[in-house]
């Protein structure tokens, strides 16, 4: 099961960001991917785990980008309270998860497609545009 197909309109233009963003696409995949087989709590666990980490370390790449130039990037706060607003709410999802809670998969699946797609859109665009120049476009 696709949630998430890459093609050109999700680019940014910025090798590095792009390559991470394609890895998110496939991490979110492999959840659904997992849930379509049958419902498996290690192995959807396992994939939980490893889409968040890694958006947690993306998060993290990206910021380290912001932070080269030397006059700051004027919407790091907002761009960097939306990565902390999303990492949030993964997190808690991913622990309810463990702890066997009421979750509603479906709705964090819609979520975190949503959430990427849009993000991608507007604030990694925004930011690609500041970063031209500054760093090796793809
Ligand atoms: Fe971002």
């Amino acid at each position: 099961m696709t949630l998430l197909a890459w093609d050109d309109s999700m680019s940014i233009g910025v090798k590095e960001i792009d390559e991470q963003h394609q890895r998110l696409f496939q991490l979110a995949n492999d959840v659904a991917a997992t849930l379509a087989r049958g419902f498996d709590k290690e192995a959807v666990g396992r994939d939980l785990r490893a889409l968040c980490d890694y958006a947690v370390d993306h998060f993290a790449a990206e910021e380290a980008l912001m932070d080269l130039d030397v006059d700051g990037y004027p919407e790091y706060d907002q761009h960097v309270s939306e990565h902390m607003q999303c990492t949030t709410k993964a997190l808690d999802f991913l622990g309810a998860f463990a702890e066997d809670k009421a979750v509603d998969m479906n709705e964090f699946l819609q979520f975190v497609t949503l959430w990427i797609r849009d993000h991608i859109q507007r604030m990694d665009q925004t930011l690609a545009t500041f970063l031209r120049g500054r760093i090796p476009a793809a």
